[in-house]
């Protein structure tokens, strides 16, 4: 594959599972990238950050700020940056131009892209020119339009066939790892015992190579979360409590303290 970059030599011969999160800015890339093999600006940013309802409309420029911020956060982990939707897919020149933009202005590690077959041309040249790539596939966010089609991946016949040869085209084309969302265990299993590769699962099987998740999803900053998310932290009820503590203090007068003024 002539992957120049050490640190995803090591992600690719680690042998303990792989620890992937999400950061979108430096504050918060800070705090896991101790933790983490690999920190993921995804463009869930888009609903996380943004509130926007689904993750089609976050533009390039977008990414590339957020992903300056991680880089700045992470000094352990391999820092990959999701290409938004349509700035590859139509062809692998311009996916090629736009990730050479986003690693350049960055410093990020690599770049992920959403879909198999259909972008493998894609990674091909991307990897062809140095570039490291992270696929995604199973349940690809970027390709849904309705919210019905949030569903699990690969219940039928037809559809587990369609993952395979995503996986294989991918890893033909060179990624270094892929990303399996949403798909059943039994299929996750498959994938990775099939995969020369390291999947990294999201609502996938324990058994993959090594599991992501959103960070504001296991901080428990929604209510509403998807059936593969385990909320470690209730964050919510912590900011809740220091913005009332805060409320109080102002009404009161207790805030600024003589040690907050000049
Ligand atoms: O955009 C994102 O955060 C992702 C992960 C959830 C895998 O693609």
């Amino acid at each position: 594959m002539g992957i120049k970059n050490n640190k995803i030599k090591i992600f690719c011969k680690q042998k303990r599972p792989l620890v992937c999160l999400t950061a979108y800015n430096k504050h918060m890339a800070t705090i896991v990238d101790p933790f983490c093999d690999l920190v993921l600006v995804g463009d869930s940013l888009a609903m996380v950050l943004y509130g926007e309802t689904n993750t089609n409309n976050i533009s390039l420029q977008t990414m590339i700020r957020h992903g300056k911020s991680v880089a700045r956060g992470c000094s352990k982990s391999i820092v990959i940056v999701d290409m938004p939707k349509g700035t590859y897919e139509a062809s692998e020149k311009l996916a090629l131009k736009n990730a050479k933009k986003i690693l350049k202005e960055t410093g990020c590690d690599g770049v992920k892209l959403e879909g198999g077959v259909k972008i493998s041309h894609c990674i091909k040249l991307l990897v062809k020119n140095k570039i490291p790539v992270m696929a995604h596939i199973g349940l690809m966010p970027q390709q849904v339009k309705h919210p019905k089609d949030y569903r699990v991946k690969g219940r039928f016949l037809e559809e587990q066939e369609l993952i395979i040869s995503d996986l294989k085209a991918v890893e033909k084309a060179g990624a270094f790892s892929v990303v399996i969302e949403a798909v059943t265990e039994k299929l996750a299993n498959k994938l990775t015992k099939l995969s020369k590769i390291k999947t990294i699962g999201i609502g996938a099987s324990k058994k993959c190579d090594g599991q992501i998740l959103v960070t504001e999803d296991l901080l428990g900053f929604f209510s509403k979360n998807a059936k593969f998310v385990k909320k470690y932290a209730d964050i919510n009820s912590y900011i809740s409590k220091a913005v009332k503590k805060f409320k109080s203090d102002v009404i009161k007068r207790k805030f600024p303290s003589k040690k907050n003024i000049y």
